[in-house]
């Protein structure tokens, strides 16, 4: 019996669903007399691949009516002109969210960049308080790749409840979260990582398989359960194109569902920091 090939998540068409639900919130706002949310972007140095992401999510913010401005600073700044640069947006009171793109130039730490946000505007969710939050199961702000990853889950009505879910990759921004909120969802939540034994043993038990270690192609289709769910986080350039980490060509002929390398999680990631902006701008404004 020949067996089915995987679903392919379309990420586009559900982030244009949800955006078009957001785009309907800014014109009720503005019915009501009220302004747009407003994410503010900060790119600090002219790595192209960070500026054309920070263009993308710009994009997506004026397409549904929300405001965004831009910050650009130049590659050799001193820490301390960007955490004074974050401390006068947490100050305007009309920014709902800040976002600072990484990854950032030598001798300038994220984690001090992500402590001078104001969690409440921390649209990132990278802020301890909100990274806390989210171990303790409080409200808060969640990053963006973690939460997307769920709601294609979800949109798909993947079982979490029970199944076994290996992530791969332990990042703040996306491994450690997806892993928490998958244990939100009640799986069994397996992390791994560069010094994991046996890696593909541990991925073959997966029901849902998460990729995000950063290394093109590194899952293979036998390393995947058959008719597992397969969400590839990956995004790696090899030869001037961008490849994931799983090797997409061999993994759908085994996967029952899976995401491509490219319209697959990224439009969902963009369309949470749409979300993220909109909470914030609700709970800073209680307008919800
Ligand atoms: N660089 C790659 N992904 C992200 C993200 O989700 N947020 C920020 N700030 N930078 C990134």
């Amino acid at each position: 019996m020949e067996r089915q090939q995987a679903i392919v998540v379309d990420g586009k068409a559900l982030a244009n669903d949800i955006r078009s639900e957001l785009a309907n919130r800014v014109t009720e706002l503005g019915r009501a007399g009220q302004r747009p949310p407003c994410l503010c972007v900060v790119l600090v140095g002219d790595d192209p691949a960070s500026a054309s992401y920070i263009k993308g999510k710009q994009r997506a913010c004026t397409r549904i009516g929300f405001e965004s401005v831009e910050h650009r600073l130049p590659a050799n700044v001193r820490e301390r002109d960007v955490l004074a640069l974050i401390e006068g947006l947490n100050r305007d009171p009309e920014v709902d969210g800040i976002l600072v793109q990484l990854p950032l130039p030598a001798g300038i730490r994220a984690e001090a960049i992500a402590e001078a946000t104001d969690p409440a505007k921390d649209v990132d969710g990278l802020h301890p308080i909100n990274a806390g939050r989210l171990l303790s199961g409080q409200p808060g702000l969640v990053p963006c790749t973690p939460l997307g990853i769920i709601e294609i889950l979800k949109r798909h009505e993947i079982d979490m409840q029970g199944a076994r879910a290996v992530v791969i990759g332990r990042s703040a921004i996306v491994g450690k979260p997806v892993g928490i909120l998958l244990l939100q969802q009640h799986a069994t939540v397996t992390f791994c990582h560069s010094r994991t034994r046996d890696l593909a043993a541990v991925t073959r038990e997966a029901d849902i398989l998460v990729a995000a270690a950063g290394s093109a192609r590194m899952v293979k289709g036998d390393w995947i359960k058959p008719g597992a769910a397969v969400i590839d986080v990956g995004v790696n350039p090899i030869d001037g194109v961008l490849v994931g980490d799983v090797d997409f060509d061999a993994a759908k002929d085994v996967a029952g569902l899976i995401t491509p390398p490219r319209g697959g999680v990224g439009p969902m990631t963009i369309t949470m920091l749409l979300c993220n902006t909109l909470r914030a701008y609700e709970s800073r404004t209680n307008s919800s």
